[in-house]
């Protein structure tokens, strides 16, 4: 498989476990996530250790910050080589177009894509930092200004996914966890999508941490995870 559509996303504390993870899966099958924990614990050095291993890297780091910020931080993520790279929409108009430029041109460029609204934040949540209307209207909001800003696409939950996919057209990138197999728990996910459902409804990526990385044999999960996409 070329285009790997599931994300393992590396929940773990530091650069051992995290290779060691990733040494029991497989890149023709997936693509890696690294995020804040992992990054802050490990940074670069580790990236570059799972590129090397083969695995194209999701650098979920969210920038939010000035413009020039971003800008630059996009920059370095692209140095460094990775897949996919991300940003806050709330960042704003400004923001989102620097870290576009700062990547146009760019050979082999990560992808970028914008989070919206944070799963996390429900109606009342969002109203009191001043995002008015449901979280439904922000998620779209933002992503469409992600789009009008030339990103690649957004962060979502799987069942925001045939709406954006609606609204901001085919090309737009979904990229959307909360996955969980009919056989497994929840954990801490609220709103949870089946692997089938959320390509369904037309999700490109499946970010899947827990599933996957506890299950005693992380291969065989990702590999029914696979087999359940491709039916
Ligand atoms: O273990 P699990 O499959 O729940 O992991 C999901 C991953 O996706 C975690 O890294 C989590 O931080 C991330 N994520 C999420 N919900 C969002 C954005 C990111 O669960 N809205």
């Amino acid at each position: 498989m070329s285009d790997p559509r599931v994300i393992v996303a590396l929940d773990v504390p530091e650069a051992g476990s995290a290779l060691a993870l990733a040494a029991r899966l497989d890149p023709k099958l997936c693509r890696l996530k690294v995020g804040k924990e992992l990054y802050t614990a490990a940074g670069p050095q580790l990236v570059e250790k799972l590129l090397q291993s083969g695995f194209a890297v999701f650098l979920d780091l969210k920038f939010h910050d000035i413009p020039n910020t971003v800008a630059a931080a996009c920059a370095a993520a692209a140095e460094l080589g990775v897949w996919m790279a991300d940003v806050h929409a709330l960042g704003g108009r400004a923001m989102m177009m620097a870290a576009r430029e700062a990547l146009a041109g760019r050979p082999a460029a990560p992808k970028l894509v914008a989070v919206t609204l944070l799963t996390s934040m429900g109606e009342a949540d969002a109203a009191e930092v001043g995002l008015t209307g449901t979280p439904q209207d922000n998620v779209l909001r933002l992503a469409r200004l992600a789009r009008d800003c030339g990103l690649d696409g957004v962060v979502c939950s799987a069942r925001e996914a045939a709406l954006l996919r609606r609204e901001c057209g085919a090309g737009f990138l979904l990229v959307t966890p909360g996955v969980r197999p009919e056989t497994d728990a929840p954990d801490d996910q609220k709103r949870v999508a089946t692997p089938r459902a959320a390509v369904g409804n037309g999700a490109d990526y499946l970010v899947i941490g827990r599933p996957i990385t506890r299950a005693p044999d992380p291969l065989a999960a990702l590999r029914r995870i696979c087999d359940e996409i491709a039916k």
